[in-house]
């Protein structure tokens, strides 16, 4: 993928996306999001070039996917092909190539969405164990919110100890180089737990939250919810059986579970948990 390729690629990406999970919103709200779609890989077009791929047919882009590496961690960031295009062999050439640039890294990470093609690929990797996982969404009740929460807004860079060790503990692997372009999206938030772990948050959505104990990440679960609207709703997917925690923070709260795409690592990527994946940089 080339830098010009960015719009055409995350187009194509979100067609294929939408199928699946239906955007809600409004027409500002969506340039909003296509924007920072724009972003992200423009961003990972530039750490990894050489991980990021698209497929065309014709000259016109149909298809994408992005990876990154992150201290030894192969991530798996966007996977998409125009719906016209699918069923036809093209994802698994595209995906064949971003997973050789992870292959020599000890350690993988891939978040799958509920796409039967995309699941079947994953699973099937060399390697790589699957982790079922739910998401939980809906309306918080503010009633529920326990007395004497810790966490605070954070800071890039007085805060960069306390990112460092929570990514490192959950994953193996820093976020310090994406972490400027998630909190670059309008109305994210940095929230940070003195030496424990942080959260990013924005627009109802736990975008990433990663601790060194389950203690401290139910602090920034709850600190997250209440950074937004009272009455507002918030949602976060990718939990996994070893991510409890979240589970029982979020049934407190009075959301509902739903089923989601499994996680599916390999080799040498810590705990994941206590462990909120974010779903562009993990
Ligand atoms: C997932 C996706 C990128 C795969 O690309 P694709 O070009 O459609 O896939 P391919 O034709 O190369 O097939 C990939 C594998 O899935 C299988 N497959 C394809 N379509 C399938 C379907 N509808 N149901 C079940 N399996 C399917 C293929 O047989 C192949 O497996 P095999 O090599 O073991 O036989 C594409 O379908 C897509 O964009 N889906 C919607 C977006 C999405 O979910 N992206 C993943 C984000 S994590």
């Amino acid at each position: 993928m080339l830098a010009e390729d960015a719009g055409a690629a995350t187009a194509a990406a979100h067609e294929a996306l939408s199928r699946l999970y239906p955007e809600e919103g409004t027409p500002a709200q969506a340039a909003v999001r296509a924007t920072a779609q724009r972003a992200r890989a423009l961003h990972l077009q530039t750490t990894d070039p050489e991980g990021c791929w698209v497929a065309e047919v014709d000259g016109q882009v149909v298809g994408v996917a992005l990876g990154l590496v992150r201290d030894g961690v192969w991530g798996f960031s966007l996977f998409g092909i125009l719906p016209a295009f699918q069923g036809m062999g093209i994802g698994n050439r595209l995906y064949a190539a971003a997973l050789a640039y992870g292959a020599e890294q000890p350690g993988g990470i891939i978040l799958s969405s509920s796409h039967p093609a995309a699941m079947r690929r994953y699973a099937r990797s060399p390697g790589f164990r699957l982790l079922p996982a739910v998401g939980l969404s809906g309306a918080w009740d503010p009633r529920r919110v326990p007395e004497g929460l810790r966490s605070r807004p954070g800071d890039l860079s007085g805060d960069a100890e306390t990112l460092d060790r929570a990514s490192r503990h959950v994953r193996g692997a820093s976020h310090a180089v994406d972490l400027p372009v998630l909190l670059g999206r309008p109305g994210a938030v940095l929230l940070v737990l003195e030496g424990a772990g942080f959260a990013v948050v924005g627009d109802g959505t736990v975008a990433l939250l990663a601790a060194t104990s389950e203690a401290a990440a139910e602090d920034l679960l709850w600190s997250a919810m209440r950074s937004g609207p009272r009455g507002g709703t918030v949602s976060y997917d990718f939990v996994t059986a070893e991510n409890q925690w979240a589970i029982r923070v979020g049934l407190e709260a009075g959301l509902a579970l739903t089923p989601d795409g499994p996680v599916l690592v390999r080799g040498e990527v810590g705990p994941m948990a206590p462990y909120l994946p974010s779903g562009a940089y993990l």
